[in-house]
């Protein structure tokens, strides 16, 4: 299977040949922000879709904004490089990519220059098709006025790693985060859904979370859909321990479902109806099997104008 190239700062480079200096604020303080972007493989068409590229550009420039920089690229020439990277690699499957802005000045207070790598991965779906063991972590979300976790960098994933870390030093799959007010936050890289009383639930963008674009995808759109109420509200840690059902979403996890937290089952213990229909409902949209919310997907081979 042959590497993908990345495409950096306007060309199409070799792994090897993408690299930055060490003494970059980028490679020392992780001074970066980045998008996890999927496309997904339409096999009946022979196109390949890119997920609601608008939104994560527009988190994208969020993001660097709070950072305090830029990078010289607007976001009609950010469709281009997607699309001319995927192209240029002849990526006939599911792909996941990293858009990744950065700052190459040496210091913890540089802004500039900066620039831009597109970084195209074959990345298999979340382990969890029978559902992820959770537990709630005793690592803290960090706090917005800490390290915002709404700014979407490099630096804030140890958070992830050290929680992520411990969970599986202690048995786990994956942990659960609470805020510093001792509700539901996150996952490491996903959101927090819970299913109770008929209800979706899922912590409000004011509980120390990444303000996620599957989350509004399901909000908005696919819970609505199937029928269901959508709650945004605290979670409180005790409602993980009888909630229904309970999954992480993201563009990289997708949905996937959680069957036990702190090893009290989730319901019965297996992934539930709901989570189970709400993940079929979701890959069909961004694969384009059902071809509702064409907005949401940018075709990389066919011409599109956006
Ligand atoms: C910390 C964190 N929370 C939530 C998510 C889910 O966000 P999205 O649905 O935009 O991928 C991600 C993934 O990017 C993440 O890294």
């Amino acid at each position: 299977m042959k590497d993908f190239k990345i495409w950096m700062n306007g060309k199409l480079v070799t792994q090897a040949e993408a690299v930055l200096p060490v003494n970059s604020a980028a490679v020392f303080y992780a001074t970066n922000v980045f998008e996890g972007i999927r496309a997904y493989w339409n096999e009946a068409e022979g196109e390949l879709y890119c997920f609601r590229l608008a939104e994560h550009f527009a988190r994208f420039r969020e993001s660097m904004k709070m950072m305090r920089f830029t990078v010289p690229y607007q976001d009609l020439d950010l469709y281009d490089a997607v699309r001319d990277m995927l192209r240029g690699n002849e990526v006939r499957e599911d792909v996941h990519m990293h858009l990744v802005g950065y700052v190459a000045g040496p210091g913890l207070d540089a802004t500039s220059p900066s620039g831009l790598y597109i970084n195209p991965r074959r990345r298999a779906r979340v382990e969890g098709g029978n559902g992820l063991k959770a537990c709630v972590s005793s690592w803290q979300r960090t706090h917005d006025n800490a390290i915002p976790i709404r700014l979407k960098c490099g630096a804030n994933y140890q958070n992830g790693r050290l929680a992520t870390l411990q969970a599986k030093a202690d048995g786990y799959d994956s942990p659960i985060f609470l805020n510093q007010q001792g509700t539901v936050a996150e996952g490491t890289g996903a959101t927090f859904f819970m299913v109770r009383r008929g209800k979706l639930v899922t912590p409000p963008v004011t509980s120390d979370i990444l303000e996620s674009i599957t989350r509004t995808t399901l909000i908005e759109s696919l819970g609505p859909n199937l029928g269901m109420d959508v709650v945004e509200r605290e979670i409180a840690r005790t409602e993980l321990y009888v909630a229904d059902e309970a999954f992480f979403c993201g563009s990289g996890y997708e949905i996937t479902p959680i069957v036990s937290i702190d090893r009290f089952p989730v319901g019965d213990g297996k992934v539930g109806p709901i989570t189970q229909r709400l993940s079929t409902a979701y890959m069909n949209v961004v694969r384009g099997i059902d071809q509702r919310f064409p907005e949401w997907r940018t075709p990389v081979y066919k011409p599109v104008t956006v």
